[in-house]
Formats: structure tokens, C-alpha cells, sequence
């Protein structure tokens, strides 16, 4: 983990609130692992104190053409990508950065997607199905390059409220066999809550072994964690719990996990914020 100045290189607004945020940083770029997240802060701004948590979207050379194949072209990443969609103060004031701005990123952070774990358990599925809901997008492009180098098959759920929240589409698109949408109000894809295309999805193929990822709300979580838990999937969330210091020091992230006493208790920030679903407690 690093605390580096990171210079913006772009802050590209996309539709609905979004934005994408490259970060001029090579020493973080290149230690990122998928499911990892920055702690980003503005300096100067002392009315926005916390550092904000935010999922590390991509790694890209510095002219930005780099992301899928950056080795092959023989270039190393240099910049961070950050996905983030305007909600409160602090990302308002995100949204104003312009080329040249400095920020404080602490990265990266958390474990991710425990990389031999999932790749191991990815080999034996017969398909990887990626779910995300709104922002929670931005945890899984990562994991899906992943997979992609490894030719593992993969399909895509994502959800949002309007078709203003399926950012990134474009992203992966490449990497994925088939994508399915859904809005809450119809105007795109299933009308409804993606976690039911996934649900029918699951039931019609129900002698088939899936490999679950997922970052979204939290309803969405313990929702996909059922229907893992219901046809017998392996399925790994990526939680975005609120926190303070993403150090493993205030506690503040906590969430109870199966155990005994107080010891069943993990930290986000360190011990995630990628968990197996079945080890979280999700009616603690
Ligand atoms: C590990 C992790 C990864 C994240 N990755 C991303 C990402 O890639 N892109 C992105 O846009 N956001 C991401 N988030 C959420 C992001 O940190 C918050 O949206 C951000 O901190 C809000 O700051 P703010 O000052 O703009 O809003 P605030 O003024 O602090 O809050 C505004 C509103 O947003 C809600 N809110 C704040 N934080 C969260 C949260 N963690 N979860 C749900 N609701 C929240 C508040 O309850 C309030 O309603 C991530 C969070 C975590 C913990
Ligand atoms: S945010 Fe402080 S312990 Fe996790």
C-alpha cells in the first residue's frame, strides 16, 4: 500500500451523475490486484476530512490506450481509474477536478478477489456470472480481465435504477459472453431488479456450476447470496460498507461473519471487501 500525491490526468463525466477519474500514479497502478479499492482525499479541503473508498475500476498505460493487453504491448500501468457516481459532498467536489489537480490516494487497499481462490473455483464452473448493481460495477471490470486473459466464459448482470446507471457497458462488452440489463423503471433491459434475470437464469440451469461475483447494494448482495446459497454456487461479494479510516483501526466497517462470540467479526477494509457470500451473517 501506498500514499502518493496522484496528479488527474482526465475526469470524464459520463451519463447520469458519473464520472471516470484517471489517476497519474505508477507505483499504485502497478500493484493493483482486482477487487482492491483507494482511499482517496482532497487536500486543501477541510470541510471533506474522510477520505473517500472508492473500487480501483482499471489500470491503464499513461496515454490511456493501454487497460486489456497492456503487457502485451510490453507497457506497464501508470494510471488508476476510478468509476464514481456524484452522491455528497465529497464526490461533488470530485467532480469538479480538472487535468493537472493533485489528490491524496491511499492504495491499494483490502485483499480483493482472493486471486487463486476464485481463479481455481472460475476453472471448475462452467460459466463466471458477474452481477452488479449501479456502482457497484466499478469492482468487477478487474476480475473480468481477468478471466478474459484466461478464456474463462463469463456473462454479465447489471442493474440500476434508470438506464443512466449502466455506465461502462462498453468496458465489458469485449470481455463477456452475453450481458443482461435491468432498470427499476423500465427504461432499459428487464424492468425490475436484476436480481431476477439472474434468479430465472439460475432455476433453467440448475444442473450447471456457476462462479457468482458481485458488488452492489447491499439488498442486492443478500439477495444474490440466497440464490447462491439455493443452487448450490460459490459466490464472492464485494462489500461497500461506509468507513473511516480503511486501516483496520476504527472498526468502523465491522460486519458480523459466521463464528462464535465477538471474535465474528471482520473488518471491510482489511479482511474485505471481497467475502465468500455464506461466510457473512446477512440478518446479524
Ligand atoms: C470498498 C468501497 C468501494 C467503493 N467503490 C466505489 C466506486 O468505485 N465508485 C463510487 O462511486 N462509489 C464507491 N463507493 C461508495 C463511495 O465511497 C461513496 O459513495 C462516497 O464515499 C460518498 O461520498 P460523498 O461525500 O460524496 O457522500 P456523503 O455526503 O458522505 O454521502 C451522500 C450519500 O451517499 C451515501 N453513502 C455514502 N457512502 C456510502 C457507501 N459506502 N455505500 C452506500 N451509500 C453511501 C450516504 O448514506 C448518503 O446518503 C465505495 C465504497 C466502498 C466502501
Ligand atoms: S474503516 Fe476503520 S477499521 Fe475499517
Amino acid at each position: 500500500m501506498y500514499d502518493e500525491m496522484a496528479q488527474v490526468v482526465e475526469n470524464r463525466p459520463l451519463a447520469g451523475r458519473h464520472f471516470l477519474l484517471s489517476l497519474y500514479s505508477p507505483k499504485q497502478a502497478r500493484a493493483v490486484r482486482p477487487g482492491q479499492f483507494a482511499m482517496i482525499r482532497l487536500p486543501g479541503r477541510s470541510d471533506v476530512i474522510l477520505r473517500r473508498p472508492m473500487s480501483i475500476y482499471d489500470v491503464r498505460s499513461r496515454d490511456l490506450k493501454g487497460g486489456y493487453g497492456l503487457e502485451r504491448h510490453g507497457q506497464r500501468p501508470a494510471v488508476l481509474q476510478v468509476l464514481y457516481k456524484v452522491v455528497g459532498r465529497g464526490t461533488r467536489l470530485m467532480a469538479e477536478l480538472t487535468p493537472g489537480d493533485r489528490l491524496a490516494v491511499l492504495a491499494p487497499l483490502g485483499h480483493g478477489f482472493f486471486p487463486e481462490e476464485y481463479l481455481a473455483q472460475a476453472r471448475d464452473a462452467s460459466e463466471v456470472l458477474l452481477v452488479a448493481g449501479g456502482i457497484g460495477i466499478a469492482a468487477l471490470l478487474m476480475p473480468a480481465r481477468d478471466l478474459a486473459r484466461q478464456k474463462i466464459p463469463q456473462r454479465l448482470f447489471f442493474g440500476g435504477r434508470s438506464r443512466h446507471d449502466l455506465v461502462g457497458l462498453s468496458d465489458f462488452k469485449p470481455l463477456v459472453e452475453a450481458i443482461t440489463l435491468a432498470t427499476e423503471d423500465g427504461s432499459r433491459g428487464y424492468r425490475g431488479y436484476v436480481t431476477a434475470p439472474l434468479a430465472q437464469y439460475l432455476e433453467q440451469r440448475c444442473e450447471r456450476r456457476f462462479l457468482i461475483l458481485a458488488c452492489g447494494p447491499m439488498a442486492m448482495l443478500q439477495v444474490t447470496a440466497g440464490l447462491a446459497e439455493r443452487y448450490n454456487h460459490p459466490c464472492l461479494v464485494s462489500m461497500e460498507n461506509r468507513m473511516g479510516c480503511a486501516l483496520g483501526v476504527c472498526l468502523g466497517c465491522s460486519i458480523r461473519v459466521q463464528g462464535e462470540g465477538h471474535a465474528a467479526y471482520e473488518r471491510v477494509c482489511t479482511e474485505g471487501p471481497v467475502f465468500w457470500s455464506n461466510h457473512i451473517v446477512w440478518d446479524p
